[in-house]
C-alpha cells in the first residue's frame, strides 16, 4: 500500500527532495515507513524520567522492522509537580501529539508514556489520527524500604498521612519517610493507580503489546518490549493496520470489566468515556455499570489488595487476567500484536494467589459502580472495593467545602463539629470548576476523628482523587458545580443519602426549594488566558470523559482525520 509519508517524500521535486533531506534519509530508506517516537521523559516527571532510556530500544526495533524512527519531544504529564492537575492538560497532550502526526510525514508512531494522564493522552491521539500506533509504558517503579516494609506508592503514603495527622508520626519517623521515597527509582507508582490501571487498559484496548503493563521499569523485559513495540509499529504501518481497527466496543468492554477486576482507578473511567468519544463507541455510566456488575476484584494489588504492581506481571500480567475472566472477556478482540485475547488467554498462566478466579475473588463483585440521583443526575463514580461496606448505605449531614484550602483549615477545627456520621462534601473541583478537575475528591478525616479512631467517612466531591487511594468518596458528581449541577445548591446540614444496592445518590431537600437556591460562583471566576481558557471554554463533564467538545466523535464522519495540503510550506 502506498505510504502516508509517500505524500511528503515521493516524487523529484524540489519540495520533496528537501522533505528528504529534512529527516537525512538515504536512498535506503526511500519507501520505508517512517515511524515516530513520540517521548514524553522528562527530568519534571520523575515516572517519565526512565523513557528516554528505552528509546534506542525502539529505534533499534523500528530498524529491524524495516521502518525509519524520528524522535520528537512531547509536553511530559507527571502528577507529582502539575497544578493544579496534569489533568488540565491531557487533551492539550492529545491535541499536541494529533496535530504532530497530522503536520509531519508519519506513517506510525510509538507513544512513550508512563505517568496517568501521558497514557490516555497519547490514546486520545492515536484514536484521532489513527495511524499505526502502539504505546511503550515505561514500567513501575521498585519499592522503596521504610521501616523494613516495602511502600507501595500512593496508597501507602496516605496512610502514613493519616499516621501524621493523628499524631502517630513524629518528626523522625516522618523524615524517615521522606529520605525512604527519596530513594525510590523512576517508573510509574507501583500500585494499582491511575498509570498500572491505564496500562491494563491500553493493552485491553490493543495498543500495547500484551503481557507488558506493571513490568518493572528498567528490566531487561521492558527493554524486549520495547524493540518488540517499534518492530510491530511498522508491521501495522506496512500492512495499514490501525488504532480504532482495534479499539473496537468489544475490546473497550473488555477493558471496562478488566478495570474492575484489578479494582482500577476511578480516574481511567473518566479516560474511557474519552476514548468511546473520540472513536464513536457507547461509553456511558450506564453501560459500564451494567458491565461491572458481575466482576468481582481478582487482582490482589494495592490499593484494593496487599500485593505491588510487579507482582501481577510476574503472575503473567494482562494475559493471565484474561485468562482468569474467561467468558466475562469477549476473546475475538484484538491486541497489540495482532493475536486474538482468547488465544492469549489459553497461553497463559493459570490462576494464581496474585491473580484469582471468580470462584476465589479477592472480594465479591462489584467493585467500581456508577451511581445517580438528585445530587448526581447525570451520574457519579465510587470504587467500591475501596470503600467501607458499613457506608455503602448512609445517610448523614452534608458538611460543604467550595475549596480545597477552606476545606483543610475548617475540617481540622473543632468548633466545626464535624461528626463520623456526617458527609463531607467538596466541590468546585470538576473540569470546568478549577479548572482541569484536580484530585481533590479524598477530603482527609478531621484530626479530631483520627484521634478517636475513624478511618474513613462518606465523601462527595465533583472532583476525582489519585488511584492509588481509598475510602468510601463518590466521585465525578454530574453536572459538576461549576457548570450549574445540584451539588452546588447543597448547604451544610442537608441530608445526603447514599445507596450503593439501589444505585442512588439523593439529596433530601424539597426539589422545589433545592432549584431555587443560587449555585456558588465558580472558583475560577478570575481572569483565565491561554490554555486553561481554552479549556473551561469547551470542556465536557466527567461521564462524557472531560474531553474538549471539538475534540470528540458525534458521528463517523467527524471522527475523520483530516490530512494536510502537502506543498512548499
Ligand atoms: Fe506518576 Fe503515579 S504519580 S504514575
Amino acid at each position: 500500500m502506498r505510504l502516508r509519508s509517500a505524500r511528503w517524500l515521493g516524487g523529484d521535486d524540489e519540495v520533496a527532495l528537501s522533505h528528504r533531506v529534512a529527516l537525512r534519509l538515504t536512498e535506503a530508506d526511500r519507501d520505508r515507513p517512517v515511524i515516530g517516537i513520540a517521548d514524553t521523559s522528562s527530568a519534571l516527571n520523575p515516572c517519565n524520567a526512565s523513557l528516554a532510556e528505552l528509546v534506542a530500544d525502539v529505534e533499534q526495533g523500528i530498524r529491524d522492522g524495516g521502518g525509519v524512527p524520528a524522535r520528537f519531544p512531547v509536553m511530559s504529564l507527571g502528577e507529582d509537580l502539575m497544578k493544579p492537575s496534569a489533568m488540565l492538560y491531557r487533551n492539550l497532550v492529545a491535541m499536541e501529539l494529533e496535530e504532530t502526526i497530522r503536520a509531519n510525514p508519519l506513517d506510525g508512531v510509538v507513544f512513550l508514556a508512563n505517568c496517568d494522564k501521558s497514557v490516555p493522552a497519547a490514546l486520545l491521539a492515536a484514536a484521532s489520527a489513527d495511524v499505526a500506533s502502539l504505546l511503550l509504558i515505561g514500567g513501575s517503579r521498585a519499592a522503596p524500604l521504610f521501616e523494613g516494609k516495602p511502600l507501595g506508592a500512593g496508597t501507602d503514603l496516605w496512610r502514613a498521612l493519616d499516621e501524621r495527622r493523628s499524631g502517630a508520626m513524629n518528626d523522625r519517623r516522618w523524615e524517615h519517610l521522606e529520605r525512604s521515597l527519596r530513594c525510590a527509582g523512576p517508573g510509574a507508582c507501583n500500585t494499582m493507580g491511575t498509570a498500572s490501571s491505564m496500562a491494563v487498559v491500553t493493552e485491553l484496548l490493543g495498543m500495547s503489546v500484551p503481557g507488558s503493563s506493571g513490568v518493572p521499569t528498567g528490566s531487561p523485559q521492558l527493554r524486549r518490549i520495547a524493540h518488540q513495540t517499534g518492530a510491530l509499529v511498522v508491521r501495522q504501518a506496512l500492512d495499514g493496520r490501525t488504532p480504532t481497527q482495534r479499539m473496537t466496543q468489544a475490546a473497550w468492554d473488555n477493558a471496562v470489566r478488566a478495570l474492575a477486576a484489578i479494582g482500577g482507578s476511578t480516574n481511567a473511567v473518566i479516560h474511557l468515556a474519552a476514548v468511546a468519544g473520540r472513536t464513536g463507541l457507547y461509553g456511558d455510566l450506564m453501560r459500564m455499570d451494567r458491565l461491572w456488575r458481575d466482576v468481582p476484584l481478582l487482582v490482589d494489588v494495592e490499593p484494593c489488595g496487599a500485593q505491588l504492581v510487579a507482582a501481577f506481571a510476574a503472575a503473567g500480567g494482562v494475559p493471565a487476567l484474561a485468562r482468569a475472566l474467561g467468558a466475562l472477556l469477549d476473546g475475538d478482540a484484538v491486541a497489540g500484536d495482532g493475536r486474538s485475547w482468547a488465544r492469549l488467554a489459553a497461553e497463559a498462566p493459570e490462576v494464581s494467589a496474585v491473580i484469582r478466579g471468580p470462584h476465589d475473588p479477592v472480594s465479591a463483585a462489584p467493585t467500581l459502580a456508577a451511581v445517580f440521583g438528585t445530587l448526581a443526575p447525570d451520574g457519579a463514580v465510587i470504587k467500591v472495593a475501596a470503600a467501607s461496606p458499613a457506608l455503602l448505605r448512609h445517610r448523614g449531614r452534608a458538611v460543604v467545602f467550595d475549596d480545597y484550602d477552606t476545606m483543610r483549615v475548617r475540617l481540622d477545627d473543632e468548633a466545626a463539629g464535624i461528626t463520623a456520621d456526617d458527609v463531607i462534601i467538596i466541590r468546585g473541583c470538576g473540569p470546568r470548576g478549577t479548572p482541569g478537575m484536580p484530585e481533590w475528591g479524598m477530603a482527609p478525616i478531621p484530626k479530631r476523628l483520627l484521634g478517636q479512631g475513624v478511618r474513613d467517612m462518606l465523601r462527595v466531591s465533583d472532583g476525582r482523587m489519585s488511584g492509588t487511594s481509598f475510602g468510601t468518596v463518590v466521585l465525578h458528581v454530574a453536572p459538576e458545580s461549576a457548570a450549574g449541577g445540584a451539588l452546588g445548591r447543597v448547604r451544610d446540614g442537608d441530608l445526603i443519602d447514599f445507596d450503593l444496592a439501589r444505585r442512588r445518590l439523593d439529596v433530601l431537600v424539597d426539589p422545589a426549594e433545592l432549584a431555587s437556591r443560587p449555585v456558588p460562583p465558580p472558583a475560577a471566576s478570575v481572569h483565565l488566558r491561554g490554555w486553561p481558557r481554552l479549556y473551561r471554554d469547551h470542556v465536557q463533564q466527567a461521564p462524557q470523559g472531560a474531553d474538549l467538545d471539538f475534540l470528540t466523535a458525534p458521528t463517523p464522519a467527524s471522527r475523520r482525520f483530516v490530512e494536510p495540503t502537502v506543498g512548499r510550506s
